[in-house]
């Protein structure tokens, strides 16, 4: 944690109501009716959860709705049911049955639409598939694919059976991969030969070759033909995915499963040592999901519904995936790049399939506005009616553009606050009700309890910056970091005593509404990716030219931060120009091309405390180009912060 409390400089004033006419459809229709939800979330939030729970189908009920020994959560202990169940199964006994659950395109311009019904025997074929293979309840998958239906397809075979999946973003490196699937220790691996990105395809199981060499768990690998490339196909180890399904039967019963079953794992970067595998189980994350997806989007039944995350993170996973399904909605999913062919791309699936609810990241928002406002004007955009973001803050000033270049200054927009951990959103304004301000996530959700606190846990004034917090228990909660219960106490449940610590910085404003300030532990958040300043340090460490490294992220206009790391060579090597360039492919190679270094500082020493420890804060001040105003009597050195600034 930081030595001192945050300050907060932006200061914005606009207000934007809902329409009249947003609100009257809306599923919260105004601040009455959010508030009155609220309060009784607040008075009573056992019943108020159960009260979502029950509009999903249960095998068994509950006999408790919250087991909380801090902080350690069960939620609807004892009752039985399936996501993958209440995500199609339930559906097809009413008219949904025959209505487009996933819309796909790929990025060739190919097109794929499946119902409800369609969706239900994919699953049921390939959970059959997995069963034969002899994958059981309890045992680990991980997924590493582009993003076909398939993988949406094998997320809840898996979850229809029973065996935690494990997606791997497509974008990781066969070293990250491996880490993945050996920390999961997953018995099978579902991929793809490969997946289209930017008119050129990527060599999905070329990665996955490499990853299995030194990751024995793994057993059998399914292969999804996707882009027809020649790959490498390993006898008795490897199969096609069609080849498989070809013989499988479409019969397949959802397994009734405790609520506390684990649903999933993702790895995601924490403030130190190796990727943490986050844990969801069944109950409480499909309860979460749910309500979030239908009062955040205020889905209705003729809406069609775009989130352009990568299914490899948590957005994909909620609010491409589960949320939308248990609403039985239409999900829309595209594979490729915004900019493909054109920076016009995104404008134009719109235009397409008329689509009304759009869900996207700040820093694709950032790029659409340095491609030009000529792209969006292009298409006729008049069927949008909502518009999300998510992943970082966003800028009053992106927001402003994103309101009227592609709302028409007629959309409400939702910026979505949530992390991995909280499985689903946290703070945002419910759309009808809750009056947007640009840059703020507005208000918590009925039933999430946050605030904004010092280090002791006190709440501090208003419009004062300090540590986010949730008070409460709340169902998607994360339940540990898989095999690894006592770092998961210590990471979110130390620093500030008996609350959970999100990592945020952030202030709330005379009217409550919140402001995040983005992390302020030594996680960055490039283009909307979580990166540990630990794994880029570690990765470049792991070159042999390196002794030393500190890694730090700097604001970048495009991507909300940029990576700046310091390195200091081992002994007889160069400094060169052509070093730097090898160290950022290095950087690459071993976590992904999403995580490689913007610039490199060669150093001869590292500002460090007298206790050894390397104080980032003075280098992000340096990277950063601001002036260091903080505490530094702990330095051990002071000459070295002076070379530093020489050296720039
Ligand atoms: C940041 C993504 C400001 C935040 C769902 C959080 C945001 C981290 C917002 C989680 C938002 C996410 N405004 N910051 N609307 N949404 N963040 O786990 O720092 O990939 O802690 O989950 O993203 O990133 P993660």
């Amino acid at each position: 944690m930081p030595e001192k409390n945050i300050e907060s400089a932006l200061n914005e004033k606009r207000v934007f109501p809902p329409s009249a006419e947003f609100s009257s459809r809306a599923a919260i229709n105004g601040l009455e009716a959010y508030e009155k939800i609220s309060r009784k979330a607040l008075d009573d939030p056992e019943g108020y959860w159960a009260g979502i729970a029950s509009e999903l189908h249960w095998f068994e009920p509950w006999t408790k709705v919250l087991e909380w020994e801090l902080p350690f959560s069960k939620w609807f202990v004892g009752g039985k049911t399936n996501i993958s169940y209440n995500c199609i199964d339930r559906h097809l006994a009413t008219p949904r049955k025959n209505k487009i659950a996933i819309l796909w395109e790929g990025e060739p311009g190919d097109v794929r639409a499946l119902s409800y019904q369609m969706l239900h025997r994919e699953v049921c074929k390939f959970a059959n598939v997995l069963k034969s293979l002899g994958l059981q309840k309890g045992d680990r998958a991980t997924l590493y694919m582009g993003m076909v239906p398939e993988l949406a397809i094998a997320m809840l075979a898996c979850a229809r059976m029973g065996v935690t999946h494990n997606v791997v973003f497509g974008g990781f490196s066969a070293e990250a991969l491996r880490d993945r699937i050996n920390d999961s220790q997953s018995r099978v691996l579902i991929t793809a030969d490969g997946s289209y990105r930017r008119g050129t395809t990527v060599a999905l199981k070329k990665n996955v070759d490499d990853a299995l060499e030194g990751a024995s768990s793994v057993e059998k690998v399914i292969v999804y033909k996707r882009t027809g490339d020649a790959i490498n196909m390993v006898a008795g180890r490897d199969a096609w995915w069609h080849d498989l399904m070809a013989s499988a039967s479409a019969d397949f019963a959802a397994e009734a499963l405790d609520s506390e079953h684990p649903l999933f794992m993702l790895y995601t970067s924490g403030t130190t040592g190796k990727p943490k595998g986050v844990v969801h189980t069944t109950g409480g994350y499909m309860t979460g999901t749910y309500i979030t997806a239908k009062w955040v989007f205020d889905l209705k039944e003729e809406d069609t519904y775009w989130c352009t995350a990568d299914i490899g993170w948590v957005t994909g996973h909620s609010y491409i995936v589960y949320g939308p399904l248990l609403n039985g909605a239409t999900s829309v999913m595209y594979e490729g790049a915004p900019n493909f062919p054109e920076p016009d791309r995104f404008w134009s699936i719109i235009e397409k399939y008329r689509i009304n609810i759009f869900y996207t990241a700040p820093t694709a928002i950032r790029t659409f506005v340095k491609w030009g406002d000529q792209w969006p004007a292009k298409h006729d955009l008049s069927s949008l009616r909502l518009l999300g973001t998510v992943g970082e803050p966003i800028n009053p000033e992106a927001w402003m553009w994103y309101r009227k270049n592609i709302g028409g200054d007629r959309c409400p927009i939702v910026d979505t606050w949530w992390q991995t951990e909280t499985g689903s959103i946290m703070i945002s304004p419910v759309p009808g009700a809750v009056p947007a301000k640009p840059g703020s996530a507005t208000r918590p959700l009925p039933g999430i309890v946050a605030d904004v606190v010092d280090r002791q846990g006190n709440p501090v004034g208003v419009n004062q910056g300090g540590f986010l917090v949730l008070k409460r228990p709340w169902p998607s909660m994360m339940r540990t970091i898989y095999g690894d219960p006592e770092r998961y106490k210590r990471q979110y449940w130390s620093d500030i005593p008996g609350v959970y610590f999100t990592g945020d910085g952030a202030r709330r404003d005379e009217d409550g509404y919140f402001w995040i300030m983005g992390r302020i532990d030594d996680v960055m958040n490039v283009s909307g990716h979580r990166i540990g300043t630990m794994e880029v340090e570690s990765a470049l460490v792991s070159h042999p030219t390196v002794a030393e490294s500190a890694v730090v992220g700097r604001p970048d206009e495009l991507k909300g931060q940029g990576i700046v790391a310091f390195v200091t060579l081992a002994a007889g090597n160069q400094p060169l120009p052509a070093l730097k360039e090898e160290l950022k492919i290095h950087v690459g190679k071993s976590i992904g091309s999403f995580a490689k270094p913007d610039e490199i500082r060669f150093t001869d020493s590292l500002p460090k405390t007298r206790s050894g420890k390397i104080m980032r804060r003075l280098l992000r001040d340096l990277a950063s180009g601001t002036k260091t105003v903080g505490d530094t009597t702990t330095l051990e050195d002071f000459s070295v912060l002076a070379k530093l600034r020489e050296e720039e």
